[in-house]
């Protein structure tokens, strides 16, 4: 179908049964398939996985456990869980080619760029690279899962001149994580709260980052070729940059007496805040308030509190001068308290997206999946919408060509 050919609707066609012409920019509120994975409600403020709602999922489930819904559609018992998390730790080790690549990278890239460096690097690492069934996908989908934290983490030893750090296979994922990281055992509050964030970031239906993948899915390519496009996506500051962001604002409004005039201005000059709004909640994220529960838990435990003292500070001016607006649609979302929360932690700035990866990829691996083996009813067959030519256009012959000579010397 050619780019400017009119497009059928099924709502054009329901109603008057003509052809109509539609125009959705980015694609909001177009639905482009089917999914059992996760389900928002945007007005209400919901989010469940698999029928399970994020704060049953937060209080009583790990990381691993919710993973592992992700990939089964249903819960695991003792034993599949046992084994499930024994292939994750497992999956830990890899081969020793990966590191010698991150070792040749310049130090000062950026952990996103090495991190969509290394997606294709882990494919040439896989001991099944060609097989496309089912269980040899489910088995790609544990290895990512398992070393994209072990990258991101060995990427930090790594620029740091030292050499990343064996897997503690008795470590929870979350622990592990921050083990290879920062090179201490984190205690089990801490491991328990990452565990839990990990958990409300593991999947959010078509966002860009899934919706990354299942397109490059769509076209035939393999998991590790859609995973590589998911964290591009992910690393753009509308998206999981975002988290980022926030703490820049922060650091650049810390001591400013002024917060709702920093925010005013802001806003006049039609910039956003950071950690603000949602393309789909037009509520407030169920997924904030427990990250602004565990910011405020650790910064006091911290003595840090300020930090998130500032932080509820924003929240509060910004979202009265947004609702002044008529934009009180406008609240916090994940990444507004996320951050902080990961800078307790230990976590560098610049590494924090990177954690978003760690639990996103649980979410897009089971999108992959989904993509591969749904039937034909239920997803197109490849993704290709259509664009709106609205460039130079000289009538049905196209414009002429003239050789360069004939061209004047005007453009240089
Ligand atoms: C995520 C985001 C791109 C969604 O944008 P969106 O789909 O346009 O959101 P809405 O349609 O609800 O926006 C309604 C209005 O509020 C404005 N708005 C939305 N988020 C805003 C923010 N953080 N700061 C200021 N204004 C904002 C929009 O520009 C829009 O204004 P308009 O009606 O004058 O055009 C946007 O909220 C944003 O850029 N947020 C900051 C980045 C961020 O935190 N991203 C992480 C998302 S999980």
């Amino acid at each position: 179908m050619d780019d400017t050919t009119e497009v059928k609707t099924s709502e054009g066609d329901k109603k008057t049964g003509k052809t109509v012409r539609v125009k959705n920019i980015g694609l909001r509120g177009v639905t482009v398939a089917d999914t059992k994975i996760s389900r928002i409600d945007g007005q209400n403020g919901v989010l469940i996985y698999r029928g399970f709602r994020i704060e049953e999922l937060a209080r009583d489930s790990t990381f691993e456990e919710t993973a592992y819904l992700l990939h089964h559609d249903e819960l695991p018992g003792r034993e599949e869980l046992r084994k499930f998390t024994e292939l994750l730790v497992e999956a830990r080790t890899m081969p020793r080619f990966v590191f010698d690549v991150l070792k040749g990278l310049p130090k000062e890239s950026h952990p996103m760029d090495v991190l969509q460096a290394a997606v294709p690097v882990l494919a040439m690492a896989d001991p099944e690279p060609g097989n496309e069934t089912r269980e040899a996908n489910m088995a790609k989908a544990v290895r990512l899962i398992s070393r994209i934290p072990v990258i991101v983490a060995g990427w930090q030893r790594i620029r740091q001149g030292a050499s990343p750090l064996p897997s503690k296979d008795a470590l929870s994922h979350a622990a592990n994580f921050l083990w290879q990281l920062t090179g201490k055992e984190p205690d089990e509050g801490i491991a328990r709260d990452l565990d839990i964030a990990l958990l409300l970031h593991a999947d959010h239906s078509f966002n860009a980052s899934t919706f990354a993948c299942r397109e490059v899915t769509s076209t035939g390519a393999h998991m590790y070729a859609s995973v590589a496009a998911g964290v591009g996506a992910l690393s753009g500051k509308l998206h999981g940059g975002a988290n980022t962001e926030v703490v820049k604002m922060l650091l650049e409004l810390k001591g400013e007496k002024d917060i709702p005039g920093w925010i005013r201005n802001r806003l006049e000059t039609g910039l956003k805040i950071m950690g603000l709004g949602h393309a789909v909640y037009k509520t407030l994220d169920p997924r904030a308030p427990f990250l602004r529960d565990m910011c405020f838990a650790l910064g006091e435990k911290l003595h840090q509190d300020d930090w998130c003292q500032l932080l509820a500070r924003i929240e509060q001016s910004a979202t009265a001068e947004l609702a002044k607006r008529g934009k009180e649609t406008v609240r916090p979302n994940v990444d507004f308290w996320s951050a902080s929360v990961y800078q307790f932690m230990g976590i560098p700035l610049d590494l924090m997206t990177a954690v978003f990866a760690v639990a996103r990829v649980a979410g897009w691996t089971a999108h992959v999946i989904e993509e591969k083996f749904a039937d034909a009813q239920e997803k197109p067959a490849l993704y290709r919408p259509l664009s709106e030519y609205v460039g130079h256009y000289c009538g049905k012959t196209g414009c002429i060509y003239e050789p360069i000579e004939k061209r004047g010397t005007a453009k240089g």
